[in-house]
């Protein structure tokens, strides 16, 4: 569907800066100053701007930009109008505060959209508002302020109690909302860039009086999406979806480095209906983290992360899972599907971790079709996982891990096959493994299943699974289940947007 209304540019008492021009100049200066070279350099590098423009220019010429998108909006503005300069050096957050500021008053109005053209936006964190798209051209990177000082402190998460890093408050993140509708951060693949190793740095020296910022959150919303945009060096978790409902995750790459503190790909938290597809994660923690709440808070906030889908995921991350149910689940994780998962390189696969103290659930997850190359264990399941907020966690706090099925699975060069972990007195119950075909690499461990405190059954899997986990013969191999209908957020049809070029 087109959009209904025609897109009304907002101009404003700014005057539009030829941003690509004054990016070019600028990064060319030093150079200017050298000797011997110089001239060539100028004349290479001024062939470079004109391309470039040219290039760009393609687009602003044929005057319109279009993507598909939840909502479209009825009005747009470019953050140049708000006095933003993408040199790199200038900090944004006024202009960026300013032009959400501004822009909100069109909420009810068809909303807003927010360009942001090609250059280098160095901001402090900003919130965003209802009814708005933040659209990223793919040569804008939003970069995140090294100053410490610019990054506002909030309270921890009701149901956290604490922060991560430090028992107090959590510095902002640099894209912030909340009690928000209908938000959309998109882009033809632009880029926000947290620059993380100042905090990984003051993190692993505990030099850090609060808990890191994420790159985004989004608290209490609905109707969100996050769409072809490039997450690159969160100090630590990316996409921060919390207290939300409706929320759709499309075609995002995440890169971190390998060796990189928590810095999660997207973690879903306490949220309902989600779909998060055709996403890239390299990084240093688990690329999907689903989680709802920390021991005792969590539980007293009881509020679940459910009717979440992951499909066609890619991950690499040697040390974390791909999927990581936990270890923060004490509001409970139910109905998560997982389809069409690969991993390269990537400790585990679809792994749950818990523990006393914990309490909550995890039920009710399936997961279909995984290729995994390098992998130490496919199926690991923690049921002693520790980690608590504070001492006053309950040790009568058992959670109760249920129904988890994986089905058609092939790996090849891994470690160990399965290491399942319940918790004694508190069985894991009704875990299905069926057609799975698991290639041991040279040097892998004689044992190749270790399973503890749990229970289920499995069919046509390679190698012999434990004796917990009884095999049902050839005839079941397509036994464990998937669910057949749809998540409502599945049914979503995104719209065709079409906007006049700011
Ligand atoms: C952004 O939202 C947070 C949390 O509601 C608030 O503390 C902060 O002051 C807001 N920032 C601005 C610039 O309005
Ligand atoms: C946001 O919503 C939560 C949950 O409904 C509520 O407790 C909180 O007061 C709201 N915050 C604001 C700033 O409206
Ligand atoms: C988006 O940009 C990232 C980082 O430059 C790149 O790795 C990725 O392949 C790009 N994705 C698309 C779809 O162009
Ligand atoms: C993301 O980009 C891909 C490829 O360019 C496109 O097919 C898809 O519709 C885009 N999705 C959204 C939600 O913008
Ligand atoms: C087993 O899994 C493989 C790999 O996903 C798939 O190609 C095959 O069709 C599955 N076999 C059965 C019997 O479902
Ligand atoms: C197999 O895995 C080991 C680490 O477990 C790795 O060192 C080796 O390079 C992998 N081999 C291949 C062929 O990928």
């Amino acid at each position: 569907m087109f959009f209904q209304h025609p897109t009304k540019h907002i101009s404003s008492h700014y005057s539009s800066i030829p941003t690509m021009l004054c990016c070019y100049n600028t990064k060319t200066i030093p150079h200017l100053q050298m000797r011997g070279m110089v001239w060539l350099f100028v004349v290479v590098t001024l062939a470079v701007i004109m391309v470039g423009v040219e290039g760009r220019n393609v687009r602003h010429l044929e005057g319109s930009l279009e993507y598909t998108a939840l909502n479209c909006r009825g009005h747009s503005a470019s953050i140049t109008d708000f006095g933003g300069v993408g040199d790199g050096k200038t900090l944004n957050t006024r202009a960026f505060q300013e032009a959400v500021n501004t822009l909100s008053q069109y909420g009810s109005d068809g909303g807003a959209q927010l360009y942001v053209p090609a250059g280098q936006w160095l901001t402090g964190s900003f919130n965003l508002t209802s009814h708005f798209t933040l659209f990223l051209h793919k040569d804008a990177t939003i970069l995140a302020s090294q100053d410490i000082s610019k990054w506002p402190v909030i309270d921890p998460l009701p149901s956290y109690g604490h922060g991560r890093d430090a028992a107090g408050g959590r510095y902002i993140s640099l894209i912030f909302g909340t009690n928000l509708t209908d938000v959309i951060i998109t882009g033809d693949n632009g880029t926000i860039d947290g620059q993380g190793l100042l905090w990984w740095q003051k993190f692993h020296g505990k030099k850090l009086k609060y808990t890191r910022p994420y790159l985004f959150e989004i608290m209490y919303s609905d109707t969100i999406q996050i769409s072809n945009v490039t997450f690159l060096n969160s100090p630590s978790w990316n996409v921060h979806p919390v207290y939300s409902s409706n929320i759709l995750c499309q075609g995002i790459t995440i890169l971190a480095p390998l060796q990189s503190p928590n810095t999660d790909g997207i973690n879903p938290d306490s949220c309902s209906n989600t779909r998060i597809e055709d996403t890239y994660i390299v990084s240093g923690d688990d690329c999907v983290a689903v989680k709802s709440g920390w021991d005792e808070y969590g539980i007293s906030y009881g509020m679940p992360t459910q009717h979440l889908i992951i499909k066609r995921l890619t991950c690499i991350s040697p040390y974390s899972a791909a999927i990581a149910l936990g270890s923060e689940m004490s509001g409970g994780i139910q109905d998560v599907r997982a389809e069409d998962i690969t991993a390269i390189n990537t400790e585990s696969a679809v792994r749950i971790k818990t523990g006393v103290g914990r309490g909550g659930f995890v039920k009710d997850i399936y997961v279909k079709g995984m290729s995994l190359h390098t992998m130490k264990w496919v199926f690991w399941i923690t049921g002693n996982y520790g980690s608590h907020a504070d001492t006053h966690w309950d040790p009568n706090a058992i959670p109760i891990i249920q129904n988890i099925n994986y089905k058609d699975i092939v790996a090849e060069n891994v470690t160990m096959a399965a290491r399942l972990e319940g918790i004694s007195g508190d069985t894991f119950t009704g875990i299905c493994i069926s057609n799975a075909t698991i290639g041991m690499r040279v040097k892998a461990k004689k044992v190749p299943w270790t399973c503890s405190d749990v229970e289920g059954v499995t069919s046509g899997v390679v190698p012999k699974p434990c004796d917990l986990l009884p095999d049902q013969g050839p005839e079941n191999i397509g036994m464990c289940k998937f669910p057949q209908e749809k998540l409502d957020i599945e049914n979503v049809e995104l719209k065709k947007c079409s906007y006049a070029m700011p």
